[in-house]
């Protein structure tokens, strides 16, 4: 079958509910709420309070308009111009307001009274509609009855999943290399994970069938997994993207091995495609919006007939994070026991950040937030590069096509110190550069560079070994003034000295001016130099 004929509904998938999943009932006062809309109902069960104690009257709010920042860069501006214009506050900002009122004055606006009461688990309505439309168009999911609900944050909705899905030593599928909050959050319920080896396309489909397959129960202590948890686009820390043949390798494995996917997307429109070299950089043109979704890495639910796939997206990285605001798109069973997972914890997320990105939304429609989140993603490719012409300025980098590990198949950038300045003028040619000292794929989605670094070729690597000598340079950059990530902390498992690689720092280009990025870059090399000598 064609994964997007949408000719059946998901499948019963029941069996992959936890104890928890399965035993959660609807809250027996929210039970009630299904009277509510009953026109005439006078309902004296519930303990809301009344709309006219709200001191609220009314909130508003001043938004950017759509298209605030540019789609295209310009070849004139190929230089630091379209920079400033990036990082400057700019105080010509054009926006517009919007107010909400206590009340509704025509039916179906939002509006306070009901914005602020407690609500269902499921979200306002209005906010739901924006997205189950946004879902359909962008994401166009491969079966009839996918469901979406509003959750506060794809930290909270995988927190949410784990305990809807999983039980107490069973394992959980992820890449050798993941985001530790999403393990630090099932870790303490029992749930071990289980890693599997990538490439530069992210999770290997080679090595997860190979997983699944050699799978001893006896001797792995616990059963075959049977839930992945995945991130797909601008992979946390390695900024690799995963396309659509990978994704339907690995979704096929799943079926076969009955694994429920969880994709955490939140830097889906983030993708920036390769990353060419300044020199050889050259005008993006603009592209419709057909042309631009198209553009993008399809979901997992594009190709999910069966209804296997947990997607969860949040607001944080297109809007703002403070809003705490993101939904699942998922089959019904699933929304429905994690609506109930809701009832009892947050409850709904809060009504302010709803009625504030409702009317966002609605005041920019579908085709606004889409121009806007074209945008977005130029800028962070701008960002990125600039942050890597930083390197290249720095360092002096070879790329080479890399066969091994989980950089196989991409374009690899080994990097050497450049000769300190001299007095003399050294043709490229001429100059005899120091063996590389780091290497890195470039990003193509997301915020963060992926550095690894070759300790190996330090003096006391064999003393020290691999985790211990990347916190001593980590602490050394960090006393210098500039703080990245550690490495170790993003293995599935937990890193020993002795573990076999080279190192690695996580480095973020998401936050920083054009001046901190570059006090960044010579900082780390100053700090390197020195480290690597002694
Ligand atoms: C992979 C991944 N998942 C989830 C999150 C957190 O998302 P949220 O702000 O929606 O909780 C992040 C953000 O840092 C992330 O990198």
């Amino acid at each position: 079958m064609l994964s997007n004929e949408k000719s059946t509904d998901a499948l019963d998938l029941s069996h992959h509910l936890s104890k928890v999943g399965k035993a959660r009932h609807t809250s027996p006062l929210k039970g009630l709420q299904k009277y509510m809309g009953k026109p005439g109902l006078i309902s004296l069960a519930g303990g809301l309070p009344n709309a006219a104690y709200f001191p609220f009257s009314s909130v508003s709010g001043e938004i950017l308009a759509p298209d605030s920042f540019p789609l295209k860069t310009d070849s004139e501006e190929s230089s630091l111009s379209w920079f400033w214009k990036l990082f400057s506050r700019s105080d010509k900002e054009r926006t517009s307001t919007f107010t909400v009122g206590k009340y509704s004055k025509r039916p179906g606006d939002l509006d306070l009274e009901n914005g602020l009461q407690y609500g269902l688990a499921t979200g306002q309505p209005k906010l739901n509609e924006i997205i189950r439309e946004f879902v359909g168009k962008v994401f166009q999911p491969a079966y009839k009855n996918w469901t979406t609900l509003v959750h506060t944050g794809n930290t909270d909705a995988w927190f949410k999943t784990v305990q809807t899905i999983l039980n107490p030593g069973e394992g959980v599928i992820v890449s050798e290399w993941t985001y530790p909050s999403a393990m630090a959050s099932a870790q303490p319920f029992g749930i071990i994970p289980v890693p599997v080896g990538m490439d530069s396309e992210g999770m290997s489909s080679i090595s997860l069938r190979e997983t699944l397959s050699e799978w001893d129960e006896s001797a792995r202590g616990m059963p075959r997994p049977h839930v992945m948890y995945t991130v797909p686009v601008g992979q946390n820390p390695t900024g690799t993207t995963m396309g659509i043949q990978r994704k339907k390798e690995i979704y096929d494995i799943c079926v076969e091995y009955d694994i429920i996917i969880v994709e955490d997307d939140p830097y889906y429109f983030l993708q920036q495609g390769k990353y060419v070299p300044k020199s050889d950089r050259v005008a993006e043109p603009d592209t419709d919006d057909e042309v631009f979704i198209a553009s993008l890495a399809p979901s997992y639910l594009k190709l999910d007939y069966q209804g296997r796939v947990i997607r969860l997206d949040t607001f944080s990285k297109t809007v703002c994070p403070g809003s705490r605001l993101g939904w699942f798109t998922c089959n019904p069973m699933f929304a429905e026991r994690l609506e109930r997972a809701a009832e009892t914890s947050s409850q709904a997320p809060s009504g302010f950040t709803q009625i504030y990105v409702a009317s966002l939304l609605l005041k920019w429609h579908y085709e606004g937030y889409i121009r806007w989140l074209k945008a977005l993603r130029l800028q962070y490719k701008q960002r990125r590069d600039y942050f890597l012409d930083c390197f290249a300025d720095e360092f002096h980098l070879k790329a080479t096509l890399s066969t091994e590990g989980y950089t196989a198949g991409a374009h690899i950038y080994h990097a050497s110190l450049k000769p300190k300045r001299s007095f003399v003028l050294l043709s490229e040619k001429d100059v005899a550069y120091s063996k590389p000292l780091f290497s890195f794929v470039p990003p193509s989605s997301g915020m963060f560079l992926w550095l690894e670094l070759h300790l190996d070729d330090h003096p006391s690597f064999s003393s020290l070994g691999y985790k211990a000598l990347e916190m001593k340079l980590w602490t050394e950059i960090a006393d210098a003034g500039v703080l990245f990530a550690p490495g170790a902390m993003f293995f599935a498992t937990p890193v020993e000295d002795d573990t076999p690689g080279y190192g690695h720092f996580r480095i973020s280009f998401s936050n920083s001016t054009p001046e901190e990025m570059k006090t960044a870059v010579s900082t780390f090399s100053t700090v390197l130099r020195n480290f690597m000598k002694n």
